[in-house]
């Protein structure tokens, strides 16, 4: 393509890469598939590498790698970003109001109610429309340049549709799911996981590298806009709000207006109890007077502005007592310290427990046996000391050392080049096996109800199990004799374990707990192997083959699978019957390579819209699966295609499962 060409194409490229970046991240609502978009983005890039004179400071490729930095430069902000007066309580709010009352001539106040979002304030600067660059808050007058971490956002626009000169602001956050994956993610590879969501968007921000940042699910809300040039300036915070949003900038979708103190205040607790149900967190609602020519009469201290209050909610959060602190044997052999707290109510839930993370974390936050704590639920869920109340300190508290040798088993700990836990490296290490008979259980793995800690270390202790394998053979006879363990209990449980033979491969391949292989990787490996054995027996160039499957996570499946204890454990787990294949009625245990569709009968009612009968049964039949003329209790699948005759009251009447065409398609295509 001529170069000319090449400059109009880029430009379409451009406008279409960031309509379709609006569409998805700000509006949720994509008009085109992953793909598609892909397809754009890689034309863009193909072009912009046969010119590279044509890339623009406005051009998506922007967002794309970016090189590590080793510090971030300074900047300082065209307005000092202040911060907010707080008020605790209704009555305080009530205060504010009255005080302010005194110094503004209007009768009713009109406000904008926001909620306050608990992340990080940043500084977006835009020239002529055009994205320049980004920074945190850091004193209030100068800040950080963090660009190229900003710019893996992809709801921030790089160009705006008017070419105003403009500073904005905002909040980066993480939403709680973001922060529960990320952190799943990072035990799966066993890194230290963020104490909460704010820590994981703080961290993200500042990272060096921004390809480790693209990986970190940040996101942005703006609220304020500070004209420059070229801007025809809003006349309440209102119309800000309105005009940030038609430059396509994601506002919160519960901004309001609001007239009066009263509507004021029913914001702020309206804006309480949605709390818990916003897939974010937030930490107060934020009172901003709408009018600008008030909030200019009004002014700020140096701290913060007088036209705005942050109603922060009350935390939830408790105090209690650090009782002991325990160390704690992960199924991998990391070492980490735990705080055993005196039992409290927090958040719905009484909390006993709460992990440091490791040891530098202890060191950190200065915790000691006896001190009186405040603690809270990061991300709504996972217990967390916040800070030593150093001033109820009696002197009779104990420090902490970590251990130089493992709880369990006694040998020396470790401390691997490059990771911050300490490491038994023992594998019979009795703690690992606990762990992971608790792991092998769970919710993610095989969801055996009733097995937890408590239990598996009895089994351990008792000598029933040692891996598990051996959990398929326990009798009845033997569990009773466990204390606490009654007759009806024994029952349940072994019902549990019966009813986890027939669970999906996934949930197996999770269970094995094999490091760096959570549930995602799980279900990729079982959708792309369909059963254990092939999973086994893959070479490292097929398992580099599956998707999001990379060098790390194939080296640890061959070592894993290829340790003689893994050997006997599946063994053990064949024998007892446990599902290894990826649709039910594949062959337990199979051994020798089969066809993804080995054993499943399908049974087709109905006529089918895309495919004749012959042609699906052709299909079975080339992956192994078999198509039979009636229902039966061996049937495994029927296809209800349009007008089903009498074979689906048949598979109702029968239990047997009924899936659609487009049902049965997937599950064809994905054997
Ligand atoms: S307005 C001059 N609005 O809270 C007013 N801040 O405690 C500056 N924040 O630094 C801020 N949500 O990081 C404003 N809707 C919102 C907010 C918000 C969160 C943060 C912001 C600010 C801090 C002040």
């Amino acid at each position: 393509m001529e170069k000319k060409a090449a400059a109009e194409r880029l430009q379409e490229l451009r406008a279409q890469i960031a309509q379709h970046n609006y569409r998805y991240h700000v509006l949720d609502a994509p008009q085109i598939s992953d793909a598609a978009f892909d397809a754009l983005m890689q034309e863009l890039l193909q072009l912009e590498s046969l010119y590279p004179e044509l890339v623009t400071l406005d051009s998506p490729s922007r967002r794309v790698g970016g090189t590590p930095s080793s510090a971030f430069q300074q900047v300082r902000h065209f307005l000092p970003m202040l911060s907010l007066e707080n008020v605790f309580s209704e009555k305080d709010l009530r205060d504010f109001y009255l005080r302010l009352q005194k110094n503004i001539a209007a009768g009713q106040i009109s406000w904008v109610g926001e909620p306050k979002i608990d992340g990080l304030a940043v500084s977006l600067y835009y020239e002529e429309g055009i994205f320049q660059r980004g920074a945190t808050r850091g004193n209030g007058y100068y800040g950080e340049d963090i660009t190229h971490n900003l710019l893996t956002i992809r709801s921030l626009p790089l160009r705006l549709k008017d070419a105003i000169t403009a500073e904005i602001r905002g909040e980066v956050f993480i939403s709680r799911e973001g922060f529960l994956k990320l952190n799943e993610c990072r035990e799966a590879q066993e890194l230290p996981p963020f104490a909460n969501p704010r820590n994981a968007a703080a961290g993200s921000l500042r990272q060096l590298d921004p390809t480790v940042t693209a990986e970190r699910p940040l996101d942005l809300f703006v609220f304020s806009l500070n004209g420059i040039r070229g801007i025809k300036f809003p006349a309440t915070h209102w119309e800000t709000l309105q005009y940030l949003g038609a430059l396509q900038f994601r506002v919160n979708p519960h901004v309001t207006l609001l007239n009066g103190f009263e509507e004021a205040l029913d914001f702020c607790r309206r804006m309480n109890g949605l709390r818990k149900e916003l897939p974010y967190e937030i930490d107060g609602a934020v009172l901003k007077i709408n009018s600008l020519d008030e909030q200019e009469q009004l002014g700020s201290t140096s701290r913060a502005p007088r036209w705005a209050v942050a109603f922060k909610f009350s935390a939830e959060e408790a105090v209690t007592r650090v009782e002991d602190i325990d160390v704690n044997v992960g199924r991998t052999g990391a070492v980490t310290p735990v705080a055993k707290l005196a039992p409290v109510l927090l958040a719905g839930s009484v909390v006993k427990r709460a992990s440091l993370h490791n040891e530098d974390i202890l060191k950190q936050k200065e915790i000691m046996i006896g001190d009186e704590v405040l603690v809270h639920k990061a991300g709504d869920v996972i217990p967390e000391i916040i800070e030593v109340l150093k001033e109820k300190r009696t002197g009779r508290e104990k420090p902490f050392l970590m251990p130089v040798s493992c709880p369990s088993c006694q040998r020396d700990l470790k401390r691997l080049p490059g990771e911050v836990a300490l490491r038994c490296l023992n594998p019979a290490c009795p703690a690992q096996l606990i762990e992971r008979l608790v792991h092998f259980a769970s919710r993610n793995g095989m969801e055996i109800m009733g097995l937890g800690e408590a239990l598996a270390e009895q089994l351990y202790t008792a000598g029933l199990v040692e891996d598990v394998g051996d959990l398929y053979s326990l009798h009845k006879e033997d569990l009773c004799k466990l204390e606490r363990m009654g007759k009806k209990s024994a029952e349940n449980l072994l019902e549990n374990l019966q009813k986890s033979k027939g669970n999906p491969l996934h949930k197996l391949i999770a269970a094995l707990g094999i490091r760096f292989v959570g549930d995602r990787a799980a279900r990729l490996l079982a959708a792309h192997f369909q059963t254990l054995p092939r999973l086994v027996a893959a070479t490292k160039e097929e398992l580099l083959s599956v998707t999001e499957v990379g060098p790390k996570i194939a080296a640890s499946l061959q070592e894993f699978f290829g340790q003689e204890e893994t050997q006997r454990v599946l063994e053990k787990l064949a024998r007892a019957g446990v599902n290894f294949a990826a649709l039910p009625g594949g062959a337990a245990g199979e051994v020798e390579k089969g066809l993804p569709l080995q054993g499943v009968t399908f049974v087709f009612t109905g006529t089918l819209a895309q495919y004749t009968r012959r042609e699906a049964k052709e299909i079975i039949e080339a992956k192994g699966g078999k198509v039979a003329g009636s229902v039966s209790k061996s049937t495994d699948y029927v296809v209800a295609g349009e007008n089903p005759g009498s074979k689906l009251q048949k598979a109702r009447e029968l239990g047997v499962k009924i899936i659609t065409e487009s049902d049965w398609e997937h599950l064809a295509a994905l054997s």
